[in-house]
């Protein structure tokens, strides 16, 4: 079993806070929080003022994952008292070891991604000093797409990375998780499942805790 981190991208904006209330009060460990800028990724999505006035409710933390060209220019837009970890893209970043410690320097845990067509080989040279792995399983850019699998056998490299190195990063894995990709998915020994569309619906209703109650049984799948 692994910890959950819902991603927001799927939820119904009009009553995110709502939502996002619901999601914490039913476990998840985060909130996963997609941020697309319409270049890095063919999409766009939001940015940091959403995660701020979430901010103001009660809430998991916030791991943010920054699908984004240059994205030292915005690292500290996405600090508040409750962002765990922000990631950035590998393929994004020209000088990933600055951007890297510059995320540390923020007082925020540290991680990079890589895209399905990405090997672990080019995080060769940045594993000691990041927090977090974040695999991607679909091509960035959507919610709701089909797992590629054989993105699963670079978390089973990066568990034996980390043994045999003794790194102290997490590894998570993101997108396509959903009931018949979660089992193959756990018997990677992945620490953190990001998951979209499994868990929000478009036509999810109901107050806070009737929300809860069925994020927390979608949840089930794959939490501790
Ligand atoms: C994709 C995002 C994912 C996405 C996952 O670019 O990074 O976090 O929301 O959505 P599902 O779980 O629906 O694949
Ligand atoms: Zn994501």
């Amino acid at each position: 079993m692994a910890q959950t981190s819902p991603s927001i991208l799927s939820a119904d904006f009009s009553t995110l806070g709502k939502q996002v209330v619901a999601v914490s009060k039913a476990g998840a460990d985060y909130i996963h929080v997609d941020v697309m800028d319409g270049h890095f990724v063919p999409n766009i999505s939001f940015g940091a003022a959403v995660m701020k006035s979430l901010n103001r409710h009660e809430t998991a933390p916030y791991d943010v994952h920054l699908m984004i060209e240059d994205p030292d220019d915005y690292l500290e837009d996405f600090v508040t008292d409750k962002t765990a970890f922000i990631t950035v893209h590998q393929e994004a970043c020209r000088h990933l070891h600055r951007t890297i410690q510059h995320i540390k320097s923020c007082g925020v845990k540290a991680g990079v991604s890589i895209n399905p067509a990405t090997p672990v080989s080019m995080l060769e040279n940045i594993l000691e000093d990041v927090d977090l792995v974040l695999i991607m399983s679909v091509n960035p850019g959507f919610g709701g797409q089909k797992l590629i699998p054989q993105t699963l056998s670079k978390i089973e490299e990066l568990v034996d990375l980390r043994e045999k190195y003794e790194y102290s990063y997490e590894i998570e894995i993101d997108g396509g998780v959903n009931a018949d990709t979660v089992a193959d998915v756990l018997g990677t020994g992945v620490d953190i499942v990001v998951a979209g569309s499994y868990i929000f619906r478009k036509d999810d209703k109901g107050s806070v805790d009737e929300l809860a109650e069925l994020y927390r049984d979608r949840m089930a799948l794959i939490a501790d």
